[in-house]
Parts: C-alpha cells; sequence; structure tokens
C-alpha cells in the first residue's frame, strides 16, 4: 500500500529548523520558527506555568479521562480571558468553549463544524497569512478564497481592497480573520478599521472565524482581545479558535480551544455537542497536562498576576527590539524602508517580497534563518545581534 505514496516534501518551515539546528557557525540567529524565545536564545518556561505545573503535579490523584470536551475549569478561565468576563455573549449564556489540542485543533475542528452545518462550503482567507491556514482548513473540506490583507513590498495594509472583497461575499460566507500580532505580518487593522470591518460583516451576514494565538504579545491581554470582544458583541455568531502556545509557553503541550459565541443558549449547545462528537472522531478525548496548567493557574489570582507579569515583560522586549531592528536597518540602509517593523505588532514582521534565492542566502551566507516567506520573528534575535542582522540583511536584500 504504502508504494503507492510519492515522495512528500518536507514541510517548508520544519526544514528551516533543521537547517538552523544542522548550521554550526557561532554567527547563526533564528528568526524563524514562531516561539518566543529571551535574550539568550532559550525558550523557558514562564515561572507562573511551573508554579502552577508543581501545584497540579502534586495534586494530580488520576489519569483517568477528561472527555472530548475537556477540562471545564480551563474553558472557563479561557472563556473569560478572551471575551473579558462581562461580555454580553458570556452574561446571556450564549458562549461554550472546548478545549483542543492547540490553536491547530481548534481551527480543524472548526473548519469540521462548518463543514457539518452545509451552510458554507468557501472560506475566505487573507492574503497573506500563516502557512498552515490553508492546509488546516482545506483538509476539512472547505474551499478557500483570497482576500488582500497586506501589501509585502509597501509594507501597508491593504485595507480598501480588504473592505471590498467582504462587501462582494454572499451571506453566511465564512471569513478567517486573526485577532492580533497578525502572522506573518505583524500589521493589525486599528480599532476604527475592526467596526469597519465589524460593520461589512453585520450587513453583508458574514461569519467571522477569529484565530487568536498571541494574545498579550501585541499591546496587552485585553488590547489584544478587543477585536474578539467587538465582533462578538456586533455579531450574531462567532467562531473563535484560541491557542495557548505563546502566551502561557505551552507550546509542546498542545493547549487550545474553540469558543463559540452563538446566537442563543439553545444553539451553542448545540454547536457545543457537535464538537464533543467531532473530536470523538477524530482524536477521541483531549488531552489533559497543558489545560489542567492553565486551569491551575487560573484559579490561583495571585498566580495570574505572576503571569500576566512575564507576558508583559515578554511583549515589552519585542516590541523594544522592533525599534532596535528599525533603527539599525534605517542606518544600514540609509533610509526608513524597515519603520514599519516598529510599528508593527507581535513576534512578526515580514522583511519585503523576497525570493527563494534570497532566504536561501539569508541562511547560508548569513546564517540569518527566516521563514520561507521572509518572515522574521523578533522574539528570536538576541538584543545583541541587532546590528548583525541588520548588516546581513543590508548585504543580502536589494
Ligand atoms: C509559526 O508560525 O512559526 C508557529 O506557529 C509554528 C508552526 O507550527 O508553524
Amino acid at each position: 500500500m504504502l508504494e503507492r505514496l510519492p515522495p512528500q516534501p518536507p514541510d517548508a518551515l520544519l526544514a528551516v529548523m533543521a537547517a538552523f539546528a544542522a548550521d554550526q557557525s557561532p554567527d547563526k540567529v533564528d528568526l524563524g520558527v514562531g516561539v518566543y524565545k529571551d535574550e539568550r536564545g532559550a525558550t523557558p518556561v514562564m515561572a507562573a506555568v511551573k508554579a502552577a505545573e508543581a501545584r497540579l503535579i502534586a495534586a494530580q490523584h488520576s489519569k483517568a479521562y477528561v472527555g472530548p470536551a475537556g477540562n471545564r475549569t480551563f474553558a472557563a478561565f479561557l472563556e473569560q480571558l478572551v471575551l473579558g468576563a462581562d461580555h454580553p455573549a458570556l452574561v446571556e449564556g450564549r458562549v461554550a468553549t472546548l478545549q483542543t489540542p492547540g490553536g491547530c485543533g481548534a481551527l480543524r475542528l472548526i473548519a469540521d463544524l462548518i463543514v457539518r452545518t452545509g451552510a458554507a462550503d468557501e472560506i475566505l482567507i487573507g492574503a497573506p497569512t500563516w502557512a498552515n491556514h490553508h492546509p488546516l482548513l482545506t483538509s476539512a473540506g472547505l474551499k478557500a478564497q483570497p482576500m488582500p490583507y497586506y501589501d509585502i513590498t509597501l509594507g501597508q495594509l491593504k485595507f480598501q481592497e480588504m473592505l471590498s472583497t467582504l462587501e462582494a461575499q454572499r451571506e453566511g460566507t465564512v471569513v478567517l480573520l486573526q485577532a492580533s500580532c497578525h502572522n506573518p505580518t505583524g500589521a493589525d487593522l486599528d480599532p476604527a478599521q475592526w467596526s469597519e470591518v465589524a460593520a461589512v460583516l453585520e450587513r453583508r451576514r458574514l461569519i467571522p472565524l477569529i484565530d487568536m494565538a498571541y494574545q498579550g504579545l501585541g499591546n496587552g491581554l485585553d488590547e489584544d482581545a478587543a477585536s474578539v470582544r467587538l465582533l462578538a458583541s456586533r455579531l450574531p455568531e462567532v467562531l473563535i479558535s484560541v491557542s495557548c502556545s505563546k502566551s502561557f509557553g505551552l507550546y509542546r503541550e498542545r493547549v487550545g480551544a474553540v469558543v463559540l459565541v452563538a446566537r442563543s443558549a439553545a444553539e451553542a449547545s448545540v454547536g457545543f455537542a457537535h464538537l464533543q462528537m467531532l473530536a470523538r472522531r477524530s482524536y477521541s478525548m483531549a488531552p489533559d497536562h497543558g489545560a489542567a496548567i492553565v486551569a491551575t493557574l487560573g484559579s490561583d489570582p495571585a498566580l495570574v498576576d505572576a503571569w500576566r507579569t512575564e507576558l508583559d515583560a515578554m511583549r515589552t522586549r519585542v516590541n523594544g527590539l522592533r525599534h532596535l531592528l528599525a533603527e539599525a536597518l534605517a542606518a544600514e540602509y540609509g533610509d526608513r524602508r524597515y519603520d514599519h517593523i516598529a510599528t508593527q505588532r507581535g513576534m512578526f514582521s515580514i522583511l519585503g517580497a523576497l525570493t527563494p534565492d534570497v532566504v536561501t542566502r539569508l541562511a547560508r551566507d548569513e546564517h540569518v534563518y527566516t521563514a520561507p516567506d521572509g518572515r522574521i520573528n523578533l522574539a528570536g534575535l538576541p538584543e545583541a545581534r541587532v546590528g548583525y542582522v541588520a548588516a546581513a540583511i543590508r548585504r543580502v536584500v536589494p
């Protein structure tokens, strides 16, 4: 049977990770994979997360199944974090949350749910987007339609084109949006632009699927959730995928959730039952450990405070690096072509419309590893290496 399969090229980002690991140069800098790193290049376990984990291990007496819906304390904490405790949808009981294996698990289950409703077979996806969005969502059977989002060459949003595309959609079309810290561009809509998008979605009766993977790493926990809260207050149905990978540093534990905002409590509960069935058919039971850590953390206000403080420091560091790199690039080029790096948010920016050859030369000749699309992870840039990286970019990127 297996002889029938054609060779499968490696995932492009995983290939960058492997190439970086194999590079013996002391100069090497990893701006590829999207994980937070400290000044030493390490991705440490956050102290508040470690403390919650220690408590969990001490208190846990069973590894029996938690069920397809996952940890309910985790779900309650997460939906308050995302929507804010007093959000009308929560107060009215129109929200249902299911724990998933990471944000990717949430995206896949949402895509399965959309297909299951029979109401939509297409999804509008901004361009550019995270490399795994298309495979994840189309594997469930949705057809992806492009929506202009960002001009890589100019380093700015294509907001009017995005609005016109939304205006032209038929009722019920699902639209993938990113809550904040846009991957791969770092270019987010401002509050006024989010209001305009909400108005079009409302008028055209479109359904947002919001991918929220970086809460707290852009402008703050509440600020980064403002888009989600706005859409959930303006629209009757909102599908939200949440990842705890970056905000809690729990990458390998695979912690995420689907947060469903429905028209009514009854519809939320039916949607939730379908999600449980889809999870059961796919991987059966939710993994426990990572979500139980978040639940333990979320149950102790002191740990929540400690976690917020650590997250604030991570965000401040990344935003500081944005300014340092923009300044260093301005000095190298003698112009301000990369100024948008300073004002964009989250871990990523794109260096421009780089050819594959330029991306290869940056890695091979300068030992600066970016994602294949020229995306850089600012968190992977030690402050001490900003000058080196700016000069390397200047040598290779015209
Ligand atoms: C990234 O964007 O680099 C991360 O989300 C890792 C991944 O799986 O692509």
